[in-house]
């Protein structure tokens, strides 16, 4: 289990909105990434959610009211001093528009006027709400104060209307949560990230291709952007939701791959290849389904274009880090890939075993520096590996 938010003090603000419900949901997450969590409700919500919901999920007493007996804490200022953040979710048109005029009638209104620390908005309401000009004045409003306003989800919201204003999921929530109290140490830098296969077809409805799921790529492309870095994620054929706030470019083949990390290649300060590229194709590709005839059928095949070896060229003083998929002599190998490649740190992953390489959420690597330095890393959860690689990076960069 992760803990990106252990030690870290979050006040949920949850007001009287259908979405209610998913702010259960966005609790737990934030508790199993390891924060405290205090749950404040506006009256409303309450008439959605039962307070006792997030007091027990929580196991810390609810803010409901600002008169009721905390023992004599003067809660909505102890909480609010305490923060890491905060986040109002849902954030109804009511909450907002009295959060734009300073309003301080009741716990969450209060307590948002004594916090410090960052506040995300999540708004959601109907669409008609949402587009109202004195909701947009009030939301241009808050931003200018310097809160943090998410922008809601388009779709059929619960009225039968359709449009945005629709709360966005609580995993999407808790990663803007992350990335408002954690540090922002890849500020400035710019990553360049490849994932997953390519698919180099034979006909129509047939490919060559490899069973990366691009588990490590879009991992290393979260932890990135959480860290505060501008990314963009060049993806073959995968099933993974697109990062949030991430530049994503999709591709089918080696040489649709060469052509988008080219084109991207010079705004890039740091380019990290976990993609793993077809090393041939076929060299006839059929217009129409092969009909099935004799007992064996040969295909002639041609080498891809080897991207990461064309990077290594052109590099310049970018920083450069590949991946190696080994099933024999993982360091020898990866080590001779680092050196032919011109790269500053390979990640040398053993494919043949079932809890690391492709398709799992584990990876066991040794990092070979081009220094000659390795490092053998015990198994663990691609995020976590993800962090560690860009902690490396950051390492290397520091140290040129
Ligand atoms: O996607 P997942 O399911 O999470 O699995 C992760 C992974 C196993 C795919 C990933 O961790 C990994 O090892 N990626 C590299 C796989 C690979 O293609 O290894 P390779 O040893 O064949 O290639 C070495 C490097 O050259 C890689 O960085 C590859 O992106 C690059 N390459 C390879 C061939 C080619 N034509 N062009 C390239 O740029």
């Amino acid at each position: 289990m992760r803990s990106l938010l252990k030690g870290k003090e979050i006040v949920l603000g949850v007001c009287g909105g259908i979405a209610a419900y998913k702010s259960v949901e966005l609790l737990r997450l934030l508790i199993k990434d390891g924060a405290g969590v205090r749950v404040v409700m506006t009256r409303a919500a309450t008439a959605f959610v039962a307070p006792m919901t997030f007091e027990a999920l929580s196991a810390r007493p609810v803010m409901t009211s600002l008169f009721e007996d905390a023992g004599g804490e003067i809660r909505h200022i102890s909480w609010a001093r305490e923060a890491d953040a905060v986040v109002i979710a849902p954030a109804t048109a009511d909450i907002i528009a009295r959060m734009a005029h300073g309003f301080a009638d009741d716990p969450l209104t209060t307590m948002i006027l004594a916090v410090d620390a960052p506040v995300l908005i999540a708004p959601s309401m109907n669409p008609r709400m949402y587009q109202n000009p004195v909701t947009r004045e009030n939301l241009r409003s808050l931003k200018g104060f310097g809160f943090h306003v998410m922008e809601p989800e388009s779709g059929p919201v619960a009225c039968g209307d359709e449009g945005t204003g629709r709360l966005p999921g609580p995993e999407t929530i808790c990663e803007h949560v992350r990335r408002l109290v954690l540090p922002r140490d890849l500020a400035g830098e710019s990553l360049l990230i490849t994932a997953g296969p390519t698919q180099e077809p034979i006909d129509p409805v047939r490919f060559l291709s490899n069973p990366s799921s691009g588990k490590m790529g879009y991992a290393l492309a979260r932890a990135a952007r959480r860290r505060g870095a501008d990314v963009v994620l060049i993806s073959g054929p995968v099933s993974i939701d697109a990062p949030i706030d991430v530049g994503l470019i999709r591709v089918r083949t080696a040489q649709e791959m060469k052509e988008a990390v080219l084109s991207r290649f010079d705004s890039a300060s740091i380019i990290i290849k976990a993609a793993a590229v077809s090393d041939y194709r076929p060299v006839n590709v059929s217009d129409h389904k092969i009909k099935k005839a004799d007992e064996t059928l040969a295909l002639e095949l041609s080498r891809t274009p080897d991207i990461l070896r064309r990077l290594g060229e052109i590099k310049g003083d970018r920083l450069l880090v590949g991946f190696a998929a080994e099933t024999e002599d993982l360091v020898k190998n990866a080590a001779t890939k680092l050196k032919e490649k011109n790269l500053d740190l390979i990640v040398a992953n053993n494919v043949q075993m079932s809890d690391s390489g492709f398709g799992v959420d584990t990876n066991r690597v040794t990092l070979i520096f081009a220094d000659a330095r390795q490092e053998s890393l015990s198994l663990m959860s691609k995020d976590d590996l993800a962090d560690l690689i860009l902690d490396r990076v950051k390492g290397i960069r520091g140290s040129k």
